[in-house]
């Protein structure tokens, strides 16, 4: 659907459109039932319902995909559904030690164990804690949140909130826990900076809890965890917990299927052509594959993995930078694999040429820039 009015949206919710304007007037728009909203606005409300009625809206959102599928392919038949690594973001107030503490991550869990391994420095990683694999997003986690998600992809499972023990609670804090409350994504406190002697973590219990995150010692259900990013400290710990969360979680994905997922960043480089960092959510991705990605496509031509190393393919949760893509996409696309390249090609040549029309098209329709301009 290039594009779709409200009225028309919510029928396909199966929701008043009451409903959805109410939802569209939250995200500080004021809209029409006749008024047209665009993909990106369309993928939002979508988001928002992923959020309430996740079941309900893994079937709607499909329905809506469909503008990004081929209606005359056969249906896919579903292998089993496998335990997949969950995928972390780090959010927090600046200086809080956010990149201190991705960093201690990786450096204790990554280069320790892959002797000579050298990150390069791609948008995401994978760790290995006690055997169990975690997928980190090193962008921002606000950035994760809000340009992704309005573009309806979901890819965190949770989220660490750091928070400087002798700083406690600021504005970007409150910001990061109403942004992970939205996308009820679960939140793990890390208490960072227990070094220094000001460290005052009772006092980030105690203001933690005006934002409803009540600390388990305190009769809540919030862990969290007295960490120094800087020395390294309690990083085990965080990861256990980050392990158990996953585990109630219970994320799963189907990785015999072809792979679908979201672009985690993408540049154009001078030798490689476009290159992408794709979060891979579902199936597996493989050299090779014809793919479309936002409004692009192409054939994957190589794979390199977290650790800069190429690989053939990458599973459910896996993170991999790519070529082989016509033009560059846009952090927070969508991207899905096609059974063949001349439907790849097909499909990405028509989403390239309607993003193309999109443009000229007057704005008097609700964009997502304009949505944002209004929140
Ligand atoms: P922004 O990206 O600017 O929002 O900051 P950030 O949250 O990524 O913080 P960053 O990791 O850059 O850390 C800010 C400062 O705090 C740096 O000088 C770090 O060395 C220091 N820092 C981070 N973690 C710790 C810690 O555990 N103990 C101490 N003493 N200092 C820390
Ligand atoms: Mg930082």
């Amino acid at each position: 659907y290039e594009s779709l009015s409200v009225g028309e949206l919510a029928k396909k919710l199966g929701k008043e459109p009451s409903e959805i304007i109410k939802k569209l007037f939250m995200l500080g728009v004021m809209a029409t039932i006749n008024q047209e909203l665009d993909k990106d606005a369309i993928e939002l409300i979508c988001a928002e319902y992923d959020v309430e009625v996740e079941e309900e809206v893994r079937i709607d959102v499909t329905d809506l995909e469909i503008y990004f599928e081929d209606p005359e392919e056969e249906e896919e038949v579903p292998g089993e559904l496998t335990e997949r690594p969950p995928v972390v973001t780090i959010m927090g107030h600046v200086d809080h030690g956010k990149t201190t503490l991705l960093d201690s991550i990786r450096n204790t869990k990554v280069t320790q164990g892959e002797a000579g391994g050298i990150t390069q420095h791609i948008g995401a990683y994978q760790i290995t804690a006690s055997g169990k694999k975690i997928t980190f997003l090193d962008t921002p986690g606000h950035e994760a949140f809000t340009t992704m998600r309005a573009r309806g992809a979901k890819v965190t499972d949770l989220t660490i909130l750091v928070v400087a023990a002798d700083d406690g609670v600021m504005p970007q804090t409150i910001e990061a826990i109403n942004h992970a409350k939205a996308a009820e994504v679960p939140i793990i406190v890390a208490v960072n900076k227990m070094d220094k002697p000001a460290a005052n973590p009772d006092r980030v219990m105690q203001e933690l809890t005006e934002h409803g995150l009540v600390a388990e010692d305190w009769g809540g259900d919030t862990i969290f965890v007295p960490i120094s990013a800087l020395k390294g400290e309690g990083i085990d710990q965080l990861l256990e917990m980050v392990l158990l969360i996953a585990e109630v979680g219970e994320f799963t994905a189907d990785p015999s299927i072809r792979a679908r997922g979201t672009v985690i960043e993408a540049q154009l480089d001078k030798g490689k052509g476009s290159v992408a960092t794709l979060l891979v959510q579902n199936g597996t991705l493989h050299v090779g594959d014809p793919i479309v990605v936002g409004n692009t496509y192409g054939r994957v031509r190589a794979m390199v993995s977290d650790l800069g190393r190429r690989v053939k393919e990458a599973g459910p949760s896996t993170p991999v930078e790519i070529t082989g893509l016509s033009d560059v996409p846009f952090a927070g696309d969508r991207f899905v694999v096609f059974k063949d390249e001349k439907t790849a090609r097909q499909i990405g040549e028509t989403r390239a040429g309607e993003a193309l029309q999109e443009q000229r098209v007057e704005k008097t329709r609700v964009t997502l820039d304009n949505l944002f301009d209004q929140m």
